[in-house]
This record gives structure tokens, sequence and C-alpha cells, in this order.
């Protein structure tokens, strides 16, 4: 345990580390991005959900723990089981850093369970943060490694769970190249059909 560091910035200092881990190259930059888009939607956001937009999917990072996409039928049950495994793994992040707080601990839990799809002002506002990321950083890299149809998939399920005002943030982002500039806008027709 390391000696005269806050107790908080043990758990950042260890979710960092932990997604640096990852063999998805954009993990860790998408991590720290979603923390900078909480902050730039809402400048006062508490620890609570800095620690959550940081963590939210950390299970990725390891592969041991892991959700495989193959083993669901469905992408909601897919991403909902994520979103569940990735609270677990911030969970034990917290007690292993001596974090008592049990509201912290259980707020942090349920946004991270919630963060694929709200409900309610702090975990839309999570959602909000993880998919203008999603389109600001991670967009290029997934669209390497997957077919255009499966991109364009992505991003109208990434489109449809903005509110009105990400949506307007995101309309005036501008990915590199003109493919997914095309990608982007055609997404941005079909979510809005
Ligand atoms: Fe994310």
């Amino acid at each position: 345990m390391t000696s005269g560091v806050e107790p908080l910035e043990r758990v950042r200092e260890r979710i960092t580390e932990v997604i640096a881990s990852s063999s998805i190259p954009e993990d860790p930059r998408h991590s720290t991005n979603t923390l900078e888009w909480l902050l730039k939607l809402d400048p006062g956001a508490d620890a609570t959900l800095q620690l959550a937009a940081l963590g939210h999917d950390i299970e990725r990072s390891v592969d041991a723990r892991k959700v495989i996409r193959a083993d669901f039928r469905d992408y909601d049950a897919f991403k909902a089981a994520h979103a569940e495994q990735s609270a677990e793994m911030l969970l034990e992040i917290l007690q292993q850093c001596g974090i008592r707080d049990s509201a912290l601990v259980g707020e942090v839990y349920r946004l991270v369970c919630l963060h694929e799809v709200g409900g309610d002002a702090r975990s839309d506002l999570l959602v909000d943060a993880d998919s203008l990321s999603y389109f600001d950083v991670n967009l290029p890299l997934y669209c390497e490694r997957n077919s255009r149809e499966e991109s364009l998939r992505r991003c109208v399920w990434g489109y449809r769970r903005l509110s009105e005002r990400a949506r307007l943030i995101a309309a005036g982002l501008r990915p590199p190249g003109d493919e997914l500039a095309v990608l982007m806008g055609e997404a941005r027709v079909r979510a809005a059909g």
C-alpha cells in the first residue's frame, strides 16, 4: 500500500494501472477521455461520478474476467453483463484500497451498472460522456477491427442513447478521414429515423 496517497487517489491509480494493461488499444485513452467529457458536461461532477467514468469499461482490460460478445445472442444482454462485470471489478478495487464509505461504493457500483442505459440524471450523464468519447476517440480503431456494417450498427446504437444536448455536441465532432465522416453522417440519419 502506498503511504501518503489519499485512498481515492489510490483507487484512480489502480483503475489506470489495470486499464493500461488492456489488449484493446483505445481503452486507456477512452477511460481518461470519458472522464474529460464528464467534466465538460458537468464541471462539478463529484468523485463518485469521476471514478465511474474512469473505470466503467474496466472488465475489458483483464482477459480472464472479460465478458465475451459471442456468449450472448442479444447485444443489450451482452452490454448489461459487461456493465455489471465492470461494476464488480471496481467494487473489488474500492475494497482493496480501503474505501469504507458504503454510500460512495454503492453509488459507483450503481452508476457503472447503468452506464450503458442510464435512467436518472447522474447515470444519463455517464452515458453521454461514454458515448461522446466513443465518437471522439474509439471510432477509428473500432472501424479498423470491424466491418462497415458492424461499425455503422455500433454508431447508430451510440447515437440513439445520446441526450439531445450530447447529440448536438456529437454532430460537431470531426472524425479523421472522409469515410468516417460519411459513416457518422449515415448513423445520425438512421438514429433519427
Ligand atoms: Fe465506454
